[in-house]
């Protein structure tokens, strides 16, 4: 199926990049949220990116601003989502609130339009089980920071049909993304791996073995991964790592309990680089900048 417009309904710190990639790609793009300030920051932060992209000679100035030409912003789901050839969900990671949205989208979108969720880690059926159109029904997984990310792992569910793979494959492709396709299971190949790493993290840090700093330099410098396990943890944002690994607990078992330290620090507010603390204290910092905060 030909898509030509897309709505991204959420636009924290995934939705703002899918929005910026979907743009960039070709796509009319209407990006949405519930909180007006979240759209602000969006706005400022794909202009922010796109125009740090051209002075990199990343992207064509006639490509950015083509890009900033086709991006529209929306502050209601029937307002984005009505006339979309596909829709990709962005909001929180709880069951609930991927149900609420796919309930709504079903009714307002039109019969052709695919629906998409952006989850790491969540089941496909499950969200798609809300909806009339189950064939119609993917997960595309993107990365974080979207933009620089060359990933995106398209899931099928029970029901995904293949003509809907191929235009996930398509868009992916068209966004500048490598594709892996897969078939569902709780987290994916990605988060799966991800979170079993962050979580051992934590674990290690509460039993006082090493500082983070000195955890994070050990994965970095020993075992060449780009980013150490808590720089990343804060990159995710803790909320949505806890999440992750609440899920996967509850469907894979013992292994991936969350340690109570990450529980600690959601409980606390310290959610990452998104609440200005995590791990790592970025208050008053540019945005590389962060020291360790215990
Ligand atoms: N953060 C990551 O590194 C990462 C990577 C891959 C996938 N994901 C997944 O992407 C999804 C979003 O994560 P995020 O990190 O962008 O979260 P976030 O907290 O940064 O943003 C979520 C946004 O959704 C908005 N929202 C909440 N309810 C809404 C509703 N009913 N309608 C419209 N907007 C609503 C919030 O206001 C917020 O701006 C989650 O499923 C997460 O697991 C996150």
């Amino acid at each position: 199926m030909q898509v030509n417009s897309i709505a991204v309904i959420g636009a924290g710190i995934m939705g703002r990049g899918i929005a910026h990639v979907a743009a960039l790609g070709g796509y009319r793009t209407i990006l949405e949220d519930i909180l007006p300030a979240a759209l602000r920051k969006a706005e400022s932060e794909i202009r922010g990116n796109l125009e740090k992209a051209v002075e990199l000679g990343k992207v064509e100035r006639a490509a950015a601003d083509a890009a900033f030409g086709r991006l529209e912003y929306a502050s209601s789901v029937e307002q984005a989502a009505r006339d979309a050839d596909l829709v990709i969900e962005a909001v929180p990671e709880e069951m609930e609130s991927k149900i609420e949205i796919f309930t709504l989208l079903d009714k307002i979108c039109r019969p052709g339009a695919i629906l998409a969720t952006n989850t790491s880690s969540l089941s496909i059926t499950e969200i798609s089980s809300v909806t009339y159109r189950a064939p119609r029904c993917v997960g595309m997984h993107f990365f974080n920071p979207v933009h620089k990310m060359k990933l995106l792992e398209i899931v099928r569910g029970l029901e995904t049909s293949d003509e809907t793979i191929a235009a996930a494959v398509a868009l992916g492709q068209r966004m500048g993304k490598e594709t892996v396709v897969i078939r569902e299971a709780p987290g994916f190949i990605t988060s799966r791996i991800n979170a079993m790493i962050g979580n051992e993290a934590f674990y290690m840090l509460q039993e006082g073995i090493a500082s983070a700093a000195d955890i994070d330099k050990a994965l970095k410098l020993g075992l060449n991964h780009p980013m150490g396990p808590f720089e990343m943890a804060d990159l995710v944002g803790l909320d949505t790592r806890l999440h992750i690994l609440e899920y996967l607990h509850k469907a894979l078992g013992e292994k991936y309990r969350p340690a109570p330290l990450l529980v600690q620090y959601v409980k606390a507010g310290r959610l990452g680089r998104k609440s200005g603390r995590g791990v790592y204290d970025y208050a008053g910092q540019g945005a590389s900048a962060k020291t360790q905060a215990q």
